[in-house]
C-alpha cells in the first residue's frame, strides 16, 4: 500500500516536487551548498547529472544542462523551466564530448544505483570535467533521527551508503577534496567536493 502511494507520487512530478519541498525545507540545504561550493556557476557550463524535475536549474546560469534517464521528468523540466536545456540520457553513457563542463552537480542520484553503475557514472564525470573543474556530489546517507529514518524507509533508492561507501566509489576517479554532513529538512546527506 505504502509502496503504491510512493510509486504514484514519484510518477507525478508536480506532486513529487511539492512533497520534496516540504520534507527538505524548500531545499535550503542544497541551495546553500550550490551557493558556497559553486560561486562561479552563473558564468560556467554546468552539468546537472540526474536532474530529475530540474528543480535546481534556476540556481544556475545560461550554461546549465540537465540530464536524466526519465523522459517524464525531462518533459516536465522543459515545461517548467523553458529557458534551460534538458536532455534524456543515461548517466552511465553520456553523449557529450570529453571535457565539456566546468562543473558537475549531482544530487541524490548515486543512491539509486548499484556499485557497478556508480563506477560507470563516476568515470563519465571524470571524462566530462574540464581540467581544473569541480564536481559537487550530495547523497543520502543512513538517517540519524527517527522521523528521518521513516522518510528514508520510503525513499525509492535502494543503495543508500555510508559516507565511506560513497567515498570509496568516488575516489576511483577523483580526489575527494572536502566532505561534510548536511541536514536539510528531515533528510541527512553527505556532501563531497571532488577535483
Ligand atoms: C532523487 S531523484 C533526484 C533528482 C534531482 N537531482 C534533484 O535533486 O531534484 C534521482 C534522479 O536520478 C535519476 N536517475 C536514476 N538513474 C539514472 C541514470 N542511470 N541516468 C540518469 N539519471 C538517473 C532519476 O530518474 C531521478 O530523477
Amino acid at each position: 500500500m505504502v509502496n503504491k502511494i510512493i510509486d504514484w507520487v514519484v510518477q507525478r512530478p508536480v506532486i513529487l516536487d511539492f512533497v520534496r519541498r516540504i520534507l527538505e525545507n524548500n531545499h535550503q540545504g542544497e541551495k546553500e551548498v550550490i551557493s558556497q561550493e559553486l560561486p562561479e556557476r552563473q558564468s560556467q557550463i554546468v552539468l546537472d547529472l540526474g536532474c530529475g524535475t530540474g528543480v535546481f536549474s534556476p540556481w544556475f546560469g545560461p550554461g546549465y544542462v540537465g540530464i536524466d534517464i526519465s523522459q517524464p521528468y525531462i518533459n516536465y523540466a522543459r515545461w517548467r523551466y523553458p529557458s534551460k536545456q534538458f536532455q534524456v540520457m543515461d548517466a552511465g553513457k553520456i553523449q557529450f564530448p570529453a571535457q565539456s563542463f566546468d562543473a558537475i552537480w549531482v544530487n541524490g542520484v548515486l543512491h539509486h544505483l548499484n556499485d557497478t553503475a556508480v563506477s560507470l557514472v563516476v568515470a563519465e564525470m571524470k571524462r566530462l570535467l574540464k581540467p581544473g573543474g569541480k564536481a559537487v556530489v550530495m547523497e543520502d546517507i543512513p538517517a540519524q533521527q527517527i522521523i528521518s529514518r521513516f522518510v528514508r524507509s520510503l525513499d525509492a533508492g535502494e543503495h543508500i551508503r555510508t559516507p565511506q561507501g560513497y567515498r570509496n566509489l568516488l575516489a576511483e576517479q577523483f580526489l575527494v577534496q572536502k566532505e561534510y554532513p548536511l541536514r536539510t529538512g528531515v533528510c541527512d546527506y553527505q556532501v563531497f567536493i571532488l577535483a
